[in-house]
């Protein structure tokens, strides 16, 4: 395998000494940039996009292109890839969202779905997506490959799609917890198969998005979300290529659970926006290191505050490793990419002083 040019963001991962505070956004490929809606617009769809490897590579490698200042690329996929494959029908209904053809309901439903199986075939789409990016980087930034949690998955499946209350997947927790039970241990099985694949294929880091683990409440976080979490950070390969393969956690909401979340054995926390980065890092210490946490919505202001801002998260979060600069969830699809492109430079700039 070729060398890696860039590895700070995997040192930080590991709290191994840096340069620079790393930096990369969730969802970087997407619809804020001209050209991934020109790619997209070519390929025919969104998930058009996510199953031809060579589409799923052009868009991965388009935010690099445009910002150099990034440390990670993040494979171009979607975390309903799994249910997918389980045989729900996912599709997306222009400015809705996505959607299933089929919703789980019953005990009868969990019973009848398949775990996903890689040496089988299923998502051999995304393992050669992944395949695709790595050789087409080339050593240039480490690949982040990723799922959702078996709690997030979940809800998209009994809801059949988004949801603002998540009335019917909680109403199956109260009522027959069992069911959901046996619904998240498929889904647990089916993503440390998905995670271990997409590493094999050379993925250098995962990031698990549990997404609407903020949800629930703390006792029904840790018994639907974290315990879940916690079986797949056990199950995953967590060396390759003579390098260790960080694993990253991130519970949108999940602020007053960092303790837990760390215990369950990852490498790092993402964190979003309202949790304050310097009680984080005193609370967790160093025993993970840490990856956000500007809100996305500061890409909407003048790039002279949107630098402020930076060095607000930088001294929140202080001097040394261990810290990955993120946005505190996705970049939303109307920010201006030049505002993205002075969030990225004030990492760049400003960065190095917490790290002499
Ligand atoms: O970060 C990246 O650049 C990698 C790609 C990525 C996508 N989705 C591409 C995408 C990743 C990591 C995801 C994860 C994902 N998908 C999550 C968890 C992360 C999060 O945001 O909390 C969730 C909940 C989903 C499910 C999903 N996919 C939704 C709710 C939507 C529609 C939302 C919207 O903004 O319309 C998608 C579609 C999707 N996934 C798009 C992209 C670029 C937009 C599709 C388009 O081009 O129209």
């Amino acid at each position: 395998m070729t060398e890696l040019k860039n590895d700070r963001f995997l040192r930080a991962l590991l709290n191994e000494p840096v340069d620079r505070t790393p930096i990369w956004m969730m969802r970087q490929a997407g619809r804020y940039l001209p050209e991934y809606r020109a790619s997209r617009a070519d390929a025919g769809s969104f998930m058009d996009l996510c199953m031809n490897a060579d589409f799923a590579c052009e868009v991965t490698l388009q935010p690099l292109d445009r910002y150099p200042g990034l440390d990670a690329a993040i494979l171009f996929s979607d975390i309903l890839t799994i249910p997918d494959a389980m045989g729900l029908g996912l599709y997306f209904e222009t400015g809705e969202g996505p959607k299933f053809k089929k919703v789980v309901e019953t005990e009868a439903d969990v019973d009848a779905l398949p775990i996903v199986d890689m040496d089988r075939g299923d998502l051999s789409y995304v393992t050669k997506a992944v395949s695709t990016i790595r050789r087409e980087l080339n050593g240039r930034v480490p690949l982040i490959g990723f799922s959702g949690s078996p709690w997030t998955l979940a809800t998209y499946m009994v809801e059949g799609g988004s949801s603002k209350d998540f009335r019917k997947v909680k109403a199956m927790m109260y009522n027959q917890p069992e069911v959901l039970h046996q619904l998240l241990d498929k889904l647990a099985q089916s993503v440390v198969g998905y995670l271990n694949a997409q590493i094999d294929a050379g993925a250098q880091a995962v990031q698990i998005f549990d997404t609407w683990g903020g949800a629930l409440s703390g006792r029904c976080y840790q018994e639907f979300s974290l315990k879940y979490m916690q079986k797949i950070v056990a199950g995953l390969k967590r060396e390759n290529e003579g390098r260790k393969v960080p694993v990253i956690l991130f519970t949108k909401g999940g602020g007053q659970w960092l303790e837990s979340m760390a215990d369950t054995g990852c490498d790092a926390l993402g964190l979003d926006w309202t949790t304050d980065i310097t009680n984080a890092r005193q609370r967790v210490g160093d025993r993970v290191a840490l990856q956000g946490n500007l809100d996305p919505c500061i890409l909407y202001a003048d790039p002279k505050i949107i630098r402020e801002e930076v060095k607000m998260v930088l001294d929140g979060y202080g001097n040394g490793s261990g810290h990955v600069f993120n946005l505190g969830h996705g970049i939303h699809q109307w920010v201006d990419p030049d505002h993205a492109k002075a969030f990225i430079e004030a990492v760049v700039e400003l960065s190095p002083q917490y790290h002499k």
